[in-house]
């Protein structure tokens, strides 16, 4: 059985369905929930699931990246997870954190990658005029939102969204996606999802 943390920043609505499917003859079970920040809505989540959690807050590091990356990885040292999973982790990693956790660390991306990298992305789709969106679980790499893509799910934009209706039909659909992909990689089956 595969060891699988989760780093989250606020609410962790996928973060409990990644947990919620961890159950039975699944291939993973997870053993830490970590997150950047003491009032992230998730901790209580996982809590109330039975997952320890615990909080590396990235703010009195004053902009110490490496120091903030060694605080995470010796958390994660006390659990010795075999694949990390980032579902809406709102901080960059370097290189230095995340080359060690190559081919082993996943990330949850609300558009479909390679399109809209970083931050507002059901704004730009919008934006762009484009009749799809969607999402994008993919390995992780030191560039940002880049790295081998291992699911994608779309939605169609209609044409009254909203940043803030795309999102909601966009979040849906990760709740599906992530479980899905998180599933078929702890199996060691390199499959994308394409949902
Ligand atoms: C999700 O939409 C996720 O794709 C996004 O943040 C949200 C977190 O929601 N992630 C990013 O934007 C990463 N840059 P959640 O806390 O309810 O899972």
């Amino acid at each position: 059985t595969k060891r699988v943390a989760i780093f989250i920043s606020g609410g962790g609505s996928n973060m409990v369905r990644l947990l919620e499917d961890m159950v039975g003859d699944h291939p993973a079970r997870a053993v830490l929930v970590l997150a950047n920040d003491a009032n992230a809505g998730g901790l209580k989540k996982a809590a109330d699931l039975g997952i320890e959690t615990a909080v590396v807050d990235h703010r009195p590091f004053n902009g110490d990246r490496a120091a903030f990356e060694a605080a995470l990885q010796a958390k994660l040292d006390t659990v010795d997870p075999d694949i990390l999973c980032l579902a809406g982790f709102m901080r960059v990693l370097t290189e230095g954190f995340v080359a060690p956790w190559e081919g082993r660390m996943l990330n949850i991306h609300p558009s479909l990658l390679p399109k809209y990298k970083g931050l507002h992305t059901h704004a730009r789709a919008l934006a762009a005029g484009d009749s799809e969106h969607g999402c994008t679980v993919h390995l992780v790499t030191p560039a940002l939102d880049d790295g081998p893509i291992l699911g994608q799910a779309k939605v169609a934009v209609q044409s009254d969204d909203t940043p803030e209706t795309l999102a909601a039909r966009v979040l849906t659909k990760e709740h599906l996606l992530y479980p899905a992909v998180l599933r078929r990689f702890a199996a060691g089956d390199p499959t994308p999802v394409m949902l």
